[in-house]
């Protein structure tokens, strides 16, 4: 190569070198072998050459052709790869991070709970009603057979909101599902007012009422906010026999057990009369033998059963009012009824 195209080729590689970008290389390339580039430029004046003159000066510039093409080659991959590389650190991912997972989601202990109480209820051909978490006072108490300043009343001590009520007592928390009784019989009795009318015998009432309730009480078994569900069968024969029939069966098929025992011990509730609560006893695992509360109970008192519109003397039934609180502990083995309301995934994530 003559010394004239080894300067060419020097220059090619130093213009080559100081591209900073694929398209400064594409202009840099165009000056040496483009159109009308140095090496083109040679490649036209082979013309006016003799035979053997072009052999040998074409051998030449072909060779700083080549030359140039190499550099070019090896410049374009280089840029390639730094192009590559600031792209990969802008992108950078730290795969050590722990990731950002979407874990399912899962219903809350209590409120499966709830589920499997209204469905079995529900298969015994009970209604689920809903009712206010603020409520009177009127039906929180007084239609329970339960008037202001009776000493029954500090069985169930809650809190008070400041609404007044039109009996001028202010509106409370509701301490119990209780009122739902009332309530719901209110409302069954005009649904079927026109059937009664026209001679018709009224329905059974047959309800269950789960939902919160409230009351001043705070320790390892006592929440200010908790659960209860009540339950009502109101009709022309209903007995106490068939709430231990109804109760015995719901205890059986929630617990999944046929060997479990119960013990109603007669109790004092201003609605009932007479008035029982309700004790399982587990035969086998680790609560095996101990008696365990798990509702009030009795038979509705004359007294509520003239407040919900009814005779007294042609309707009859029962009543009684669970913790499904209590109930997800026996059947989880909770101890502590605060870790229900602490929210922590760690161990609501074990119901999922
Ligand atoms: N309301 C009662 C309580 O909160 C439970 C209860 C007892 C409900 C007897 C009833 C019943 O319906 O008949 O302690």
């Amino acid at each position: 190569m003559t010394q004239e195209l080894q300067s060419i080729v020097g220059s090619a590689r130093e213009a080559f070198a100081q591209a900073r970008t694929p398209a400064d290389l594409e202009n840099a390339k165009a000056q040496y072998v483009g159109k009308s580039g140095r090496i083109t430029e040679l490649m036209k004046g082979l013309a006016a050459l003799s035979v053997e003159e072009k052999k040998s000066r074409g051998a030449a510039i072909n060779q700083a052709k080549q030359a140039i093409e190499a550099a070019l080659a090896e410049r374009r991959q280089s840029l390639a790869d730094a192009e590559l590389e600031l792209q990969l650190k802008a992108e950078a991912l730290d795969v050590s991070l722990p990731g950002r997972v979407r874990e399912p989601g899962g219903l809350h202990p209590v409120s499966l709970t709830m589920e499997r109480i209204e469905q079995i209820f529900a298969s015994m051909g009970f209604d689920v009603a809903d009712g206010p978490e603020i409520e009177s006072d009127w039906h929180s108490f007084t239609s329970l057979n339960n008037p202001p300043n009776h000493p029954a009343r500090s069985m169930q001590d809650t809190f008070y909101v400041d609404i007044q009520g039109d009996d001028g007592i202010p509106y409370n928390l509701r301490p119990h599902t209780s009122p739902m009784q009332v309530r719901y019989a209110h409302r069954h009795v005009k649904k079927h007012a026109a059937l009664v009318a026209a001679g018709g015998a009224m329905p059974e009432i047959r309800v269950i009422c789960p939902g919160r309730t409230y009351r001043v009480d705070s320790d390892a078994t006592h929440s200010p906010m908790f659960h209860q569900c009540e339950g009502l069968w109101l009709g022309e024969n209903v007995s106490f026999k068939d709430l231990k029939v109804v109760f015995t069966d719901f205890c059986r098929t929630f617990f999944e057990s046929d060997d479990l025992a119960l013990r109603f011990r007669p109790s004092f509730f201003p609605f009932t009369e007479p008035s029982a609560e309700i004790d399982i006893q587990f035969q086998s695992g680790p609560l095996a033998g101990r008696w365990l509360e798990v509702a009030g109970s009795g038979q509705v008192h004359p007294a509520v059963v003239r407040n919900m519109g009814l005779d007294p003397d042609r309707y009859i039934g029962f009543a009684f009012g669970m913790g499904p609180d209590r109930l997800t502990m026996l059947r989880y083995g909770v101890s502590d009824l605060r870790l229900f309301f602490d929210g922590d995934i760690r161990f609501l994530k074990q119901f999922r």
